[in-house]
């Protein structure tokens, strides 16, 4: 999988990649990446970006060309993949969830549109995206977080490059519940004590007990997804919710 991030903050953008599990999926060659910034492909001499809304509204919109001319380069220089998708970060996206990282993780290239001002001119987004995506409602100052926040999310969906495969399937989400409450050593600290059960090594009262704790939280902190869950439904992107 090839991440393509366009953003005017090269810099900030590859420090998801530099860190942890990225990291090491960056070093074993299951993940590559490439930064792309629009100010490479202006044609002026302060290399503008951005320019005043038509229409006038306070702020800037970022314009046309460098991003189209960026494409051009990519695609003159036989950089885009046949399975590919391009997306937009906005918070007028669709909200990000499990499903869509988990469906956009089988692409082999993502191209991250990372926007900053008031917004990207229309025409880039009505030629290239396919896909807009909102990390949740409330406005960042760019696209740079949510763009990391979606390889983040993506890249755990990638084959082996979660260690443990099992905690992927058994991630919060993955089965339509949040996760169960974790312990560690030492089973008593400073006089609270691990649950009984878990140090009982009865396997089948510890899944028991997991799962208890997993249907209490969700249906207290997330009643819809609670609801999805009992209900069994389809959430509409044709994937059963619960139970896998
Ligand atoms: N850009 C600014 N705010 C954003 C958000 N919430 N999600 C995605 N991109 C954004």
């Amino acid at each position: 999988m090839e991440f393509v991030i366009i953003t005017i903050f090269p810099e900030f953008v590859e420090q998801v990649f530099k860190w942890g599990i990225l990291r090491r999926a960056v070093e074993a060659g299951k993940v590559s990446y490439r930064l792309v910034d629009p100010r490479e492909f202006t044609a002026d001499r302060h290399k503008s970006i951005d320019d005043v809304a038509y229409g006038g509204r306070p702020g800037m919109v970022m314009m046309c060309e460098p991003i189209f001319k960026a494409m051009e380069v990519l695609e003159a220089q036989d950089a885009l993949k046949e399975s590919r998708r391009f997306i937009h970060l906005t918070p007028t996206g669709r909200l990000l969830n499990w499903e869509i990282a988990e469906d956009l993780a089988s692409n082999d290239q993502l191209i991250l549109l990372a926007g900053r001002y008031e917004g990207i001119d229309q025409r880039v987004i009505d030629t290239f995206a396919d896909d807009e995506v909102s990390i949740g409602d409330y406005v960042l100052s760019g696209g740079e977080l949510a763009a990391m926040v979606l390889v983040d999310a993506i890249a755990r969906f990638i084959p082996e490059v979660v260690g443990n495969e099992q905690s992927v399937t058994q991630d919060s989400f993955s089965t339509g519940l949040l996760d169960h409450p974790h312990y560690t050593r030492p089973a008593s600290f400073n006089g609270m004590e691990v649950p009984e059960v878990l140090l009982s090594g009865n396997h089948a009262e510890i899944e028991k007990w997991r799962r208890q704790q997993a249907e209490q939280l969700t249906r207290l902190r997330r009643p819809d997804l609670w609801e999805r869950h009992i209900s069994g439904k389809s959430d509409g992107n044709g994937k059963r919710s619960g139970g896998k």
